[in-house]
């Protein structure tokens, strides 16, 4: 890969490609070319954040003619159209969308975690769930401590997890249940047609707590979502590791940004409180809030733009021999998704520049 980068964005107006763009530029990513790309009824406009600055181009080959790094985050219909036409002119694919993460050809990866599986890629390398992401940052440290057998994770996930339109939704749906004091909001909100029809999720999301994500699919055969899915299997692909066993339960919360998630470990060997907090302070990317006298916990509202993943309320499990309950937090749309995809995208062009500098030697 050369010096300075060709990038694309495909999504680039959506929660993940608009963060994506700010972080591009607050890194100060190498760049040379910017194309941004989303659906039509956006061409034509023009995003900019800090030096960055391009305008909305159709999503066609000549796109990808060129270009190094292609960020996918449309969705998956999007990626599996796409992403073979990106790699098939020479870029490297690094998508956000669930479309090939469990491609046995495929890496997924955490930097912290896994840097090492990049180097098998074909040209398409995933980034995982955003709830994958920080509950592996937190497993793997442990893991290499006290062995990781079993996990039992309840997440509390943010609406901007479900893109621009479901952050509108809860705000529309808190207005109207404040500005306009309707007191039934489920009535109002199952009675109009014009609601429904345009409606993210099944069940108001202002006052609520919703336990189905995705809101659009239906269930898996065995009542799981496609969700709860992804970070059982992603979890187990990731940490290289089949023989952990991960039961997870994942849930919609009326939050702006900021995934949260209880995690339950039984680990093979013993390990303590005290032990895990110094085992999770000193692994990148993790910060260790955790006073409980002092009430100092992290919180969604609290961490949230922020690029490390947060864990406190480290505690005892006290039904099983060797077991921990704690919280986290990470901000599903920077380390959850697009600082994520950024730092590999930094790994795969600083190991270049690395190649490059020792060829020149
Ligand atoms: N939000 C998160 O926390 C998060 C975290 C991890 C992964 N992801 C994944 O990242 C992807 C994007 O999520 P998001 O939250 O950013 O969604 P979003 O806010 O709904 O944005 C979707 C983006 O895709 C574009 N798009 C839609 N249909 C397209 C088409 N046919 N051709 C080209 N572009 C099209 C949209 O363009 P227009 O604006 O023109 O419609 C927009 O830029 C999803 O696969 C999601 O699962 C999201």
């Amino acid at each position: 890969m050369k010096h300075k980068c060709n990038v694309v964005i495909v999504g680039a107006t959506g929660v993940v490609g608009l963060e994506l763009l700010k972080i591009l530029a607050q890194r100060r990513f190498p760049i040379n070319e910017l194309r941004l790309t989303a659906s039509d009824r956006s061409i034509g406009r023009t995003l900019k954040s800090g030096h960055l600055k391009g305008n909305l181009q159709r999503l066609t080959e000549e796109v990808f003619d060129g270009v190094d790094i292609a960020f996918f985050c449309a969705g998956n219909s999007v990626s599996r159209e796409w992403a073979h036409v990106a790699v098939k002119y020479g870029a490297v694919v690094i998508d956000k969308t669930g479309a090939f993460r469990m491609d046995k050809d495929v890496p997924l990866v955490v930097p912290e975690v896994n840097a090492d599986a990049l180097r098998y890629h074909k040209g398409i390398i995933s980034s995982p769930n955003c709830s994958t992401i920080p509950l592996v940052m937190v497993l793997k440290p442990l893991h290499d401590y006290a062995r990781v057998k079993r996990v039992i994770v309840s997440t509390y996930q943010s609406v901007s997890g479900a893109g621009l339109k479901a952050i509108t939704e809860m705000e529309q749906q808190t207005l109207m249940r404040l500005k306009l004091q309707i007191p039934n909001l489920k009535f109002q909100i199952s009675h109009s047609p014009r609601a429904s029809r345009n409606r993210i999720f099944p069940y108001p999301i202002a006052f609520n707590v919703i336990p189905q994500i995705p809101q659009s699919n239906a269930f898996c055969a065995d009542d799981y979502t496609d969700e709860e899915v992804k970070v059982i299997n992603e979890t187990g692909k990731i940490m290289n590791n089949k023989s952990i066993r991960v039961s997870a339960t994942c849930v919609r919360v009326p939050v702006y940004h900021g995934h949260s998630e209880s995690v339950n470990i039984e680990f093979a060997r013993p390990i303590t409180p005290a032990k895990a907090r110094q085992i999770l302070a000193k692994s990148p990317g993790l910060k260790v809030i955790d006073n409980p006298a002092r009430q100092l916990y992290p919180t969604a509202a609290e961490e949230a733009g922020k690029d490390d993943v947060f864990v406190g309320r480290i505690r005892v499990d006290r039904t099983v021999k060797h077991g921990l309950n704690l919280w986290l937090v990470g901000d599903n749309i920077r380390k959850g998704a697009a600082l994520n995809a950024i730092q590999i995208a930094e790994y795969l062009t600083t190991k270049a520049q690395r190649a490059l500098r020792s060829q020149r030697k």
